[in-house]
């Protein structure tokens, strides 16, 4: 008998706490801290901050990390002064045009061909219109200019700012350059490092070339 009331009342507590178990709320918590911090949850909604929201705008002007800011402005006057005055920082080495190469033929030979001759596999199937070559005259495009489209994109080219860092599109600028060059028939520049040319004289095809080999006049007059 009074075993049975034992079992009677240890199953009424039990009742009783499984009872208590609302599924709309949270159940008690333990250690409440771990789960509610202080501070603001991350794209949490607070009245506090403007709009509501903590996940806010960054202050104008602010400037990512690893990115450099552009000067020259999206517009024809920008055009123009990028064109005239700005230049490419990278040394031309082989090295950042074979890596230009790499990025110009994902990024660019799909319009411009892989000559740079305007003629893409998406201008062969008249996909679009208007790729010039890059020895168009009436364009003269120079190193600045070859940036400033890439960073603002013109016309119906877009924009290639954000698909590679300041650093890939001059490299890709060093090969358009060499792209133009090779289509005007005109030697590209290559620096060579000063500490490497030592006594050695440059070739045409840029191998370096031991002294005492030295040019004939006729490979002389053909530079
Ligand atoms: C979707 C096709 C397309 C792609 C991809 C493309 N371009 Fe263009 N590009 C064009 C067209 C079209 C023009 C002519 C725009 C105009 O002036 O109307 C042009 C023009 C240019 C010019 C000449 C601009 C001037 O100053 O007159 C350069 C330089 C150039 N592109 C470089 C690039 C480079 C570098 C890439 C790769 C990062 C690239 N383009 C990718 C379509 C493309």
């Amino acid at each position: 008998m009074k075993n049975t009331i034992k079992i009677l009342i240890a199953a009424v507590v039990m009742i009783c706490v499984v009872s208590c178990k609302k599924d709309s709320k949270p159940n008690y918590q333990f250690m409440p801290n771990m789960y509610e911090p202080l501070s603001y949850e991350t794209y949490g909604e607070y009245g506090i901050f403007p709009g509501g929201q903590e996940a806010m705008l960054p202050a104008e002007g602010s400037i990512p990390r690893g990115w450099m800011p552009y000067d020259f402005e999206n517009s024809q006057e920008g055009y123009l002064l990028a064109k005239d005055t700005l230049k490419n920082p990278i040394r031309y080495t082989k090295e950042n045009e074979d890596a230009g190469k790499a990025l110009y033929d994902i990024y660019c030979a799909i319009c411009h061909g892989a000559k740079g001759d305007g003629k893409g596999p998406l201008v062969k199937r008249e996909k679009i219109l208007g790729v010039p070559s890059y020895n168009d005259i009436g364009r003269a495009i120079t190193e600045g200019s070859i940036y400033h489209v890439m960073y603002y994109g013109i016309n119906s080219m877009g924009s290639y700012a954000s698909q590679t860092n300041e650093h890939e599109r001059w490299q890709i600028v060093q090969y358009v350059e060499k792209l133009k060059a090779d289509l005007e028939g005109n030697v590209h520049r290559l620096d060579i490092d000063p500490a490497m040319t030592k006594g050695v004289v440059i070739k045409e095809d840029h191998a370096p070339v031991e002294k005492g080999h030295e040019l004939t006049e006729e490979q002389n007059n053909a530079h």
